[in-house]
């Protein structure tokens, strides 16, 4: 859900950690289909990396959208039998619905059909043709091009990028294309870019992501070319409206145009840009290619993760081998979701994902875990006539100015940031089980109840970013004396 501009920054420690405020951004998602939990993770890892900023007091904005134009949108909106923009709207609207339901606040949501976007993309255009290199050539030239176009990736490729002939992402064999359209000069870029990578200045990460963007400048990189001769659904050069603009160069200027158009500048250079691995090339080469020729300073970060897989296979709308967040939802509750989609998150390697695993890893951790020892100790509390009403506000959890919390979390390690918490749920089990409460007068009961709670507002406050909804519910139980009336997290069965 959209968040008002006021509610940016949740002032609960204070003081702004640091000056530049954060500025996250998804990839923005093609509308050729629904939303599934790939497209999930990555947007609830932006979400609560964007909480995680504001909790320390540090303002955010947090982007995501729609990638509406190009070949592959036009396709599905034909097959679909609708004309391209009624058939984005509709598909949309699942996204925003999705993203609603699994409590995203975004502050602002980009469709690059928005009339916004579209007079950005166009403006910006206009600066990159009066462009000129170091050199003083201009960034912006004509010339032909005859290439294998893939339509999935929206992208050519090359012989050697395919496997028995077909794309090996969207096992489809690419067409032969043969077009005069306007180039962008990305050799000319090429050597600085490789040089700001290497030292870091953008950041790429994994440490396995980086050497692979690095290793994209050993090859033999050309210019690529930045509009469309016979692309119809896409936005109209307007020094060439003969031609429309490359889906992709039309889509990435949204992290930037964006900000402009809503006044919030001031977030440029975007802290991470969070994506998926396989548009690694285009976020750390081509957009990056044009940030430098139009003299624009560079995001700082760039983190591509790795992929949801589903018996081996990468997960895509295309293979048609997806899992549906709302069934998700159905089945775990919104902060079930959430949590089994962020205690996934593989950032590293891909990782097979099925219902088994979940309904096992939301029993344990969530059903007899977390839900297990908030029920227990709001009913002990109540055998005790114990109710705690006033318990001491935690501004800040200790939970979450433990460094390993912090430092997981700053390499986006959900999974072991998590660990952390539970480690602290399992701890007052044993608490609880060792001091055997139930067996003590009321009085002696309340010294290790207090303790209990103490912890469990402490797991709720670090709990934030990950699960709102619960942490909510924790404070209303455990410092606003409410009943709790069932279990947060039922068992679940496949
Ligand atoms: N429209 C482009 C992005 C333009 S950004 C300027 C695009 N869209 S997409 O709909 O294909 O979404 C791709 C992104 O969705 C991936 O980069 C990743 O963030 C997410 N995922 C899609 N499938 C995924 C998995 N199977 N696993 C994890 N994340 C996945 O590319």
């Amino acid at each position: 859900m959209a968040r008002s501009p006021e509610y940016r920054q949740d002032k609960i420690i204070g003081e702004p950690m640091l000056n530049k405020p954060f500025y996250i951004t998804t990839p923005i998602y093609y509308v050729n289909d629904r939303p599934h939990i790939g497209h999930s993770y990555t947007t609830i890892a932006a979400d609560l990396l964007a909480r995680y900023q504001r909790l320390n007091g540090r303002e955010a904005f947090f982007l995501t959208g729609t990638d509406e134009h190009g070949s592959k949108i036009a396709e599905a909106a034909a097959s679909a039998g609708l004309e391209p923009k009624a058939f984005c709207d509709r598909v949309v609207e699942h996204f925003k619905k999705t993203w609603d339901n699994l409590s995203i606040e975004y502050d602002d949501f980009i469709r690059t059909t928005d009339d916004r976007h579209v007079r950005a993309v166009q403006k910006l255009l206009m600066t990159l043709k009066d462009a000129r290199t170091e050199a003083g050539q201009p960034v912006i030239y004509t010339g032909s091009y005859e290439g294998l176009y893939c339509v999935g990736c929206e992208k050519f490729l090359t012989e050697k990028d395919l496997v028995n002939g077909v794309c090996p992402d969207h096992k489809t064999t690419p067409r032969l294309l043969k077009e005069t359209n306007y180039f962008f000069r990305l050799t000319a870029f090429l050597p600085r870019l490789k040089e700001l990578i290497e030292t870091n200045q953008l950041l790429i990460l994994p440490e396995e992501r980086r050497r692979e963007a690095l290793g994209l400048f050993g090859q033999e990189l050309a210019d690529f070319s930045l509009s469309r001769e016979r692309v119809k659904w896409g936005i109209p050069l307007p020094f060439d409206p003969t031609q429309s603009a490359y889906v992709w160069v039309d889509a990435l200027l949204n992290y930037y145009t964006t900000l402009k158009i809503t006044n919030n500048e001031d977030f440029w250079p975007a802290d991470i840009h969070l994506i998926g691995k396989e548009i690694l090339w285009f976020h750390a080469v081509i957009w990056e290619a044009m940030l430098l020729s139009t003299g624009i300073s560079l995001p700082k970060e760039i983190f591509a993760h790795s992929f949801y897989m589903i018996d081996g296979q990468k997960m895509s709308k295309s293979l048609g081998n997806v899992i549906s967040p709302q069934e998700l939802i159905d089945k775990f509750g919104v902060d079930g979701t959430r949590y089994l989609i962020a205690s996934s998150f593989p950032y590293e390697k891909d990782s097979d994902v099925g219902w088994e695993r979940f309904v096992e890893k939301y029993n344990a951790d969530l059903a007899n875990g977390l839900g297990n020892l908030i029920s227990r100790v709001a009913k002990l509390c109540e055998t005790k006539d114990y109710f705690p009403k006033n318990s001491p506000p935690t501004a800040i959890s200790y939970l979450l100015e433990n460094g390993d919390y912090q430092s997981h979390m700053e390499k986006l390690e959900f999974n072991l940031v998590l660990e952390e918490i539970w480690k602290e749920i399992k701890k007052t089990d044993v608490l609880i089980n060792t001091k055997r409460p139930w067996e003590k007068s009321n009085e002696e009961a309340k010294k290790t109840l207090d303790e209990a709670i103490r912890n469990i507002l402490n797991i709720g406050y670090a709990l934030k970013p990950f699960l709102p909804g619960t942490a909510e519910k924790i404070e209303k139980i455990f410092r606003g004396g409410e009943k709790l009336e069932a279990t947060l997290f039922p068992r679940a069965t496949l």
